[in-house]
């Protein structure tokens, strides 16, 4: 019986929903990540430190360390010690990246008594609890398990992931944040709670077409199948909420992109592209609409593991 150990964990930033995969589907990418060290003692608490200082406001790896301890049936003094990497409210999985982490570390401490897929559950009951008023699990799926990751059942709780060896990266245009707090919970706020029967086929069909392509390493069909446009991307479009959005998917497609989408919430935009100048291209889009950008290529990343 463990009462007092010690672990760090570093889990990548994602993107999620990849145009049809709405909470069910997410990548890894390998442009930022966060780092948690986390220390367990006997006693019944548990504190997140950021840069020294103590959160007290609600925060998904606070919350998944709860989740994880309830699970298990346990007990502790749980001191979180978080070092963000991942910026957070641009739509790059920030505080999935946390969460995922810091679950990671808590079960190397206890010596592992669940599996990383029980650990995406419990990340993703902690962004519904401290970030986004709903569980979804697209973007913890794809820090805690690397790669594609691909939600297949809520209850019981079922997810995979696909790692591609030969994909040469995506782009993403990280414009400045807005001034929402709570994004995410917003941008979740505007949705449909309805699609017609035949935009369920032509997003079940992209969805295939997706997993065909990453199984067969055919990426001029997966950026096609992530450029399906779909009624979750337009209410945020048409709410503000990802500004000049056509605009810009326009632009992008126009100068090189195979395929382009809103990372997860917005507002950063994913794209595929493969032109020597395609960076340039996406900055100059941008830049025409007189919109700030940081454009960084970007790897698929590996799964949350110990420091
Ligand atoms: N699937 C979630 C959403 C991801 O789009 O609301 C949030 O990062």
């Amino acid at each position: 019986m463990i009462n007092t150990g010690f672990a760090k964990a570093k889990a990548y930033c994602s993107s999620a929903n990849l145009g049809a995969g709405f909470d069910v589907v997410g990548v890894a990418l390998d442009a930022f990540f966060d780092e948690v060290e986390i220390e367990v003692r006997e006693g019944n608490s548990v504190k997140l430190e950021l840069a020294g200082m103590d959160v007290s406001a609600p925060n998904t790896a606070s919350a998944a360390v709860k989740f994880f301890l309830q699970r298990i049936g346990r007990k502790a003094s749980v001191v979180i010690r978080l070092k963000k990497g991942v910026p957070t409210g641009l739509g790059l999985g920030s505080s999935g990246a946390s969460a995922a982490a810091a679950s990671y570390a808590i079960n190397e401490v206890f010596g592992r008594p669940l599996s990383p897929v029980e650990l995406v559950d419990i990340a993703a009951k902690s962004e519904g609890a401290a970030a986004a008023g709903t569980a979804h699990a697209d973007n913890v799926a794809a820090s805690l398990l690397g790669g594609f990751a691909f939600i297949t059942s809520t209850d019981p709780f079922k997810a995979f992931s696909l790692k591609p060896r030969g994909f040469p990266g995506f782009y993403i245009a990280i414009p400045p944040k807005g001034p929402m707090d709570k994004k995410t919970k917003a941008a979740r706020q505007v949705l449909p709670n309805e699609v017609s029967l035949r935009q369920s086929i032509v997003e079940k069909a992209a969805l295939l077409s997706m997993i065909n392509a990453i199984l067969t390493e055919d990426y001029i069909s997966l950026a096609k199948a992530l450029s399906l446009e779909t009624p979750v991307e337009l209410a945020r479009y048409q709410a503000g909420l990802i500004p000049c959005y056509s605009e810009i998917k326009a632009g992008l497609l126009k100068g090189g992109a195979l395929g382009v989408c809103i990372s997860g919430a917005g507002p950063s935009v994913l794209a595929y592209g493969i032109s020597p100048d395609f960076k340039r291209a996406i900055e100059e889009v941008y830049d025409g609409l007189g919109i700030k950008v940081d454009v960084r290529r970007t790897g698929i990343a590996p799964p949350t593991s110990s420091l």
